[in-house]
């Protein structure tokens, strides 16, 4: 059974990857709106992770006979002054979501609730990569600038993501 204090944190740790799902939605929107195609089938994917990462509390509260609460949503953001932007925001609402990651793990060694600690080293790994593709996006679009070349052949790229 999952400690009512963690089930508590897990049910907001789900809004939490509903919003970031929310956010990447309305960065796709803003970039369909620029004809940044690549961008915005990025955003797309990234959306889709965040529902995926929503799932995996919403089963493991269920698997351990919790019971899952859905929250209200925030309503994200919808418009930003340039790709660049965009992807600062990215990688700024990662480290959040990091952050909050870690409280959960701190949280879970706090009760001793091993498989919550086990649950959770995934996410652990996965911040990382989160983190490390939007910086390294951000930090290729603080290099290009207002290159539109470079921010059309960075779209390309970004289009083909899997
Ligand atoms: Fe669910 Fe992008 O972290």
């Amino acid at each position: 059974m999952i400690p009512k204090e963690l089930e508590r944190a897990f049910n907001e740790q789900i809004k939490k990857e509903l919003e970031s799902a929310y956010l990447y939605l309305s960065m796709a929107a803003y970039f369909e709106h620029e004809n940044l195609a690549g961008m915005a089938h990025w955003m797309k994917k990234q959306a889709q992770e965040e529902v995926n990462h929503a799932m995996k509390f919403f089963e493991h509260i269920n698997e351990r006979g919790g019971r899952v609460e859905l929250f209200a949503l925030a309503e994200p953001r919808k418009d930003w002054s340039s790709p660049f932007e965009v992807f600062k925001h990215t990688y700024e609402h990662e480290q959040k979501v990091t952050a909050s990651i870690n409280a959960l793990v701190e949280l879970a060694r706090k009760l001793n609730d091993n498989a919550a600690l086990v649950f959770l080293n995934w996410f652990v790994n996965e911040q990382i990569e989160e983190e490390a593709s939007a910086q390294k996006i951000m930090s290729l679009l603080e290099r290009i600038g207002d290159n539109f070349a470079g921010i059309i052949m960075l779209d390309s790229e970004l289009g083909k993501r899997e």
